[in-house]
């Protein structure tokens, strides 16, 4: 293949992303951008100028000579500026930081016209950087997301939103079965994977059942009504101290309607639905869940082989996501009932690996057996350590691009305004 091609494809994806996040926006007044929602999230004009200098730090100064830092020092560094005190800072109009965004974007564009792939330098193989850097907006897409239905005032009216495929398609059962094996895990990949995917290694994995589906709502509400929220022993110490402080008796954003329970997404509230799947429930939420229907959560290898490994060729088989295949890239506006999307099943057997909700796994994030940071240590290598879970497989509000069954995510256990579900598992 001659470069022109790739660099004409890197240019439209580059655009494509920039126009999704300003269709996110659209609808956004001037006081919607520039409010701090909530202490947990930024003023969404800090994600429009932070996603614009990162571009800047990596497509163009960091290509011209040694790599000198991997956040951008300054009003849009996350770490001298934690989430919390962001909406005190001198933030610029949004025209102003259109101006900027689209002066950046220039620059990034004239240095892809003479950039040269093959001169060695690692950022540029296989075009890497590129992909690091839409990936970088394609996260901060679903952090806005986060934000904007968090967000004060009106509630948050989408431009457009399409309903997912359905009607729900009728393969169903309880658990599915993995009989332990050697399995590949993490990708060798180097054109877009991050760091802490790699390397591919193999792991042996014990035998243990595994949830079809994630949680339901009906099934979430059973743990309600059943005195979830109130029974000690399904808790972690942890989990229980959590509970004290935080006083929620039902996953975030819902509320109770006589003796049901409706939801808010968005600006749609309506009855919670049974055959969608529980999102907005914390770690530790997930934990007391899994304890109270006799399963616990899976470890993320035992998720990982239960999303690509085939048994039929002992191997592990991915598919490529997309919202044709799975409820993921945001325009559904909203987690789908079980089963509308019939070709999301992975080789075992479970539904819905990818998309609709992240799944909380039991594991710390760690690095895997020969983690090589690249290439800067502030994506993963930072937050390595015991105080985060991972979470795998992608929600509704996951760009496709960033969508794949070797994606570690990972957070507090304690946070709930991502979209996070629940799928348990069982020993063997
Ligand atoms: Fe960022």
């Amino acid at each position: 293949m001659t470069l022109e091609p790739v660099r004409a494809e890197i240019a439209a994806r580059l655009h494509e992303a920039r126009e999704r996040t300003f269709e996110l926006i659209a609808p956004l007044s001037d006081d919607d951008l520039h409010r701090q929602h909530d202490p947990l999230m930024s003023p969404i004009i800090w994600d429009l100028g932070h996603i614009a200098h990162f571009e800047e730090l990596w497509l163009v100064r960091n290509l011209e000579g040694p790599v000198e830092f991997g956040e951008m020092p300054g009003v849009y560094n996350p770490f001298e500026h934690p989430r919390k005190v962001r909406g005190k800072l001198q933030l610029p109009s949004l025209d102003e930081c259109r101006e900027i965004m689209d002066e950046i974007r220039a620059r990034v564009l004239r240095r892809l016209a003479d950039v040269d792939f093959g001169d060695g330098n690692e950022l540029l193989r296989d075009g890497y950087v590129y992909n690091m850097d839409l990936q970088h907006e394609y996260q901060h897409n679903e952090t806005i997301l986060q934000t904007l239905q968090l967000k004060q005032g009106m509630p948050y009216r989408a431009r457009r939103r399409y309903a997912p495929p359905g009607p729900a398609n009728g393969r169903r059962g309880d658990m599915v079965r993995f009989p332990g094996s050697r399995v590949v895990v993490g990708t060798e990949d180097r054109r877009a994977a991050y760091d802490n995917e790699r390397p591919a290694h193999e792991r042996e994995v014990a035998p243990f059942s595994i949830r079809v589906i994630t949680t339901t709502n009906a099934e979430y509400l059973e743990f309600m009504r059943d005195g979830g929220y109130e029974t000690r022993a399904l808790w972690s110490d942890a989990g229980w101290n959590w509970l004290q402080e935080a006083r929620v008796d039902s996953p975030k954003y819902w509320m109770r309607d006589g003796n049901d329970w409706c939801t808010r997404t968005m600006d749609r509230v309506e009855s919670v639905q049974s055959d969608l799947p529980v999102c907005h429930v914390g770690y530790h939420e997930a934990e007391a869940f899994a304890r109270f229907a006799g399963k616990r959560l899976p470890t993320e290898l035992e998720w990982e082989a239960a999303a690509r490994w085939d048994p039929s060729t002992n191997s592990t088989r991915d598919s490529v996501p997309s919202p044709a295949n799975a409820n993921i890239d945001q325009l559904s506006f909203g987690t789908a009932p079980i089963g509308s999307y019939p070709d999301n099943w992975s080789p075992l057997g479970c539904y819905g690996m990818i998309g609709d909700v992240w799944e909380w796994t039991s594991s710390d994030f760690l690095p895997y057996p020969g983690y090589k940071t690249f290439p800067y240590a502030e994506y993963s290598e930072v937050f390595f350590g015991s105080e985060y879970k991972v979470l795998r497989g992608a929600s509704w509000a996951t760009r496709s691009g960033v969508a794949r069954s070797t994606f570690r995510n990972w957070d507090y256990p304690i946070r709930r305004q991502i979209f996070s579900g629940i799928r348990c598992a069982r020993d063997d």
